[in-house]
């Protein structure tokens, strides 16, 4: 089966966030069970390197303002097909946003850029290649069933899957004609969002299926709470709606051989992670003799992920004797809080504001449990990080959350079957009472091992929903023939 990925990031080469994660792994696995997956995403200043490695496949004059190509090339395994459009990706900034932190002002060219040439591939191919199906991710690739749509002519089935649907890329409808939309997509079962364009909700109404990145958020989804606005859109697509839980790449995450670790550890030398304790400690400086857990925290501030919730419970985890290590970005205000959080609880709290790959693998290495208080999540990696790291998850029931952790229930714990714990409601003396029985049950070293052990035997890699999503694309083909 020949697969077309459409992705706005993929690790290893530019992350924001987990889709990256994802995009970077699943092709592999896909790969593994005899799938051919390219992924297709912006030539970034950031895949210079990868790029200049690659071939030209594909040529176009002027697109959107200034010429492009497409680029094959294959780096870290992966087959990347790279838009190389300088106008569009050569940017200052993040690949979403401008240096001001503002949203680049083009952002609807750029990925419609992204989209009309991924249409272009789905249908001519490259050199040969031509997709079986196309699997678009989030917003940024929302409007490649719709060009796919409005061509006249025969077209791969397409998936869209949702990551996070807080994000839409919503425009005004005055973008159409220069994107190259028809004008008959301009309704409310098509493209029309509220007297807007809706680049998800593109892909939504004119995808064969959708998919989202769990089976609780897939539920969630359906709810004005969670649906944000599309609510209505997806119970219409119900039957074509579902939920396939995230995995993780075991070769990148694994605490036996992590360079990025002090002390490699597994499931058999867990005393060995203290070492990797004492280092966390010495680089957020925390004192190094607490009683308590070391939580850590390493996550996107924004709204979603609630850690204001924590700020107003830091004050009961340093009573308990516990710590906090947290390394994160995003809103201003938030970072500012936490910096002086810090400060206010010198040698318990400890806060780095920033984006580091590495420390994030030293902080699963070395911290006790990772607190994950978001008042939504579509699935969540961290707290697969953490499972895989034996770094007990504290977790929100929300979303992926609620489907990746079992909580240290009374009956789970004898069971022998919990990995974490989960809280609700979602709110500051949920999370706050969540954090007290972290604090007791680690204040039991047997049944804490014994919860670390179990969770690092759970199964985070991607061969389940890897083989999901390939029953999934079989069952679309088949539905076509
Ligand atoms: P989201 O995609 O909503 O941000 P996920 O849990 O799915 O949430 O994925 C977040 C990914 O980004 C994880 O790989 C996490 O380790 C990483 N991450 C988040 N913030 C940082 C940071 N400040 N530094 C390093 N990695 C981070
Ligand atoms: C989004 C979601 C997150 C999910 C990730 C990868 O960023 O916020 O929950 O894990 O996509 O699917």
């Amino acid at each position: 089966m020949k697969l077309l990925f459409v992705a706005s990031e993929c690790a290893p080469f530019v992350k924001t966030g987990g889709l990256a994660d994802v995009i970077g792994a699943v092709p592999k696995a896909l790969a593994g069970m005899g799938a051919q997956v390219r992924v297709m995403m912006p030539a970034y200043p950031a895949l210079a390197e990868v790029l200049a490695t690659g071939a030209e496949v594909m040529g176009f004059a002027d697109f959107h303002g200034g010429p492009a190509r497409l680029v094959a090339a294959n780096a870290q395994g992966i087959e990347l097909l790279l838009l190389d459009a300088p106008h569009l990706y050569d940017r200052a900034g993040t690949i979403y946003l401008d240096a001001n932190g503002q949203d680049h002002r083009d952002n609807h060219v750029r990925f419609a850029a992204l989209s009309m040439a991924a249409a272009r591939v789905a249908q001519d191919g490259i050199a040969g290649w031509i997709p079986d199906l196309v699997n678009a991710h989030d917003w940024q690739a929302g409007l490649v069933a719709a060009y796919l749509r409005q061509s006249k002519r025969a077209t791969p089935p397409v998936v869209t899957t949702i990551h996070n649907i807080a994000f839409q890329g919503v425009f005004d409808p005055g973008v159409m004609g220069p994107l190259g939309l028809a004008p008959e997509l301009f309704h409310p079962e098509g493209l029309e969002f509220y007297g807007r364009v809706g680049f998800l909700k593109a892909g939504l109404v004119y995808s064969d299926a959708i998919t989202t990145v769990s089976p609780t958020y897939a539920r969630e989804l359906l709810t004005p709470e969670f649906g944000m606005g599309l609510e209505g859109v997806l119970a219409a697509r119900q039957a074509q709606l579902t939920g396939i839980l995230n995995g993780i790449d075991l070769d990148a995450w694994n605490p036996e051989t992590d360079p990025a670790l002090d002390t490699s550890y597994g499931m058999r030398s867990l005393g060995r992670k203290a070492r990797n304790r004492d280092a966390l400690r010495r680089r957020f400086a925390l004192s190094p003799d607490a009683a308590g857990p070391l939580f850590c925290v390493i996550s996107r501030l924004t709204g979603q992920k609630g850690l204001d919730m924590l700020l107003d419970c830091l004050p009961g985890l340093v009573e308990r004797g516990a710590q906090l290590a947290l390394l994160g970005s995003g809103d201003t205000a938030m970072e500012q809080a936490f910096v002086e959080a810090a400060s206010r609880h010198p040698g318990h709290v400890g806060a780095i504001i920033g984006y580091d790959e590495a420390l994030s693998h030293q902080m699963q290495g070395g911290a006790d449990a990772i607190l994950i208080p978001s008042r939504f999540e579509p699935c969540g990696l961290t707290q697969l990080y953490g499972l895989r790291y034996g770094t007990l998850p504290v977790v929100a029931r929300t979303g992926g959350l609620a489907d990746t952790v079992i909580d240290a229930n009374d009956a789970a714990l004898q069971a022998g079957c919990a990995t974490g714990i989960q809280f609700s409601p979602i709110s500051a003396p949920g999370l706050d009472q969540a954090i007290a029985r972290a604090c007791e049950l680690f204040a039991e070293p047997r049944v804490w091992a014994a919860m670390q052990r179990r969770a690092m035997r759970h199964p985070v890699g991607w061969d389940q929903s890897a083989r999901a999503y390939l029953d999934l694309f079989t069952a679309l083909l088949e539905g076509r023939q």
